[in-house]
């Protein structure tokens, strides 16, 4: 089945309760919350408290995409803040911090994910996806909402997807960067199955029919 996780970084934030209660009548599966420190990306978004005040008004799981430098530092609050799925990047730390800060979000019942930048190769996040819950391929540079869809990232996917299919793993395959009505099929046909949507479902007139639309799949 195909989830759609919203991003709220293309979102109203001084209404961001009621676009959250909108997402989950539009039928969205996740709300993805992306956390960004001006450091591991030259943006800055929001953190701690966001993403516990959402959570509190939030009835579907909060999917928090963190884009920041060595996320093990506060890996425990995120979660005690209310995610559901915490997302690392690889590129964000050592491989051995990478690996406590999935096996710390474990620990403490939260879904652990990894995520890869563009530039980084598929072979980089095979090792920590047996400890993961859910994979992320960034179609976009992460900082911004509103970039163009690097459909390069393709056969990144189709690798990836073919090692959660041969190993039979539980890990979810989400794509994160410019996906909409035009873009979303391609990611679908290889193997992604959360399609993150920032400004795509933000700029919709329509968006419960958008998400509909992807929830179809192909
Ligand atoms: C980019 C973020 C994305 C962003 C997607 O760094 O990780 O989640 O919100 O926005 P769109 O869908 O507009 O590319
Ligand atoms: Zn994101």
């Amino acid at each position: 089945m195909i989830k759609v996780a919203p991003s709220i970084l293309s979102a109203d934030f001084a209404n961001l309760a009621q676009e959250i209660h909108s997402m989950t009548e539009n039928g969205a599966d996740y709300v993805h919350v992306d956390i960004m420190d001006g450091q591991f990306v030259p943006n800055i978004s929001i953190g701690i408290p966001v993403v516990a005040a959402v959570a509190k008004v939030s009835a579907i799981p909060l999917d928090v995409h963190l884009m920041i430098d060595r996320p093990l530092r506060y890996t425990e609050a995120f979660c005690k803040a209310g995610a559901n799925i915490l997302t690392f990047h690889v590129e964000s730390d050592t491989p051995e911090n990478i690996r406590k800060a999935l096996e710390l979000t474990r620990e403490l019942g939260v879904r652990p994910a990894i995520s890869v930048k563009p530039g980084t190769p598929a072979q980089a996040v095979l090792p920590y996806l047996e400890l993961c819950s859910m994979v992320l391929v960034m179609t976009v540079e992460p900082g911004f909402g509103g970039q163009k869809f690097m459909a390069d990232m393709m056969p990144k996917l189709r690798t990836i997807a073919n090692y959660i299919k041969d190993r039979n793993l539980d890990c979810e395959l989400e794509v994160d960067g410019g996906v909409g009505a035009e873009t979303f099929r391609t990611c679908v046909e290889n193997g992604a199955n959360v399609l993150v949507a920032g400004s795509a479902y933000f700029k919709s007139t329509d968006p419960k029919s958008f998400v509909d639309l992807l929830h179809k799949g192909i």
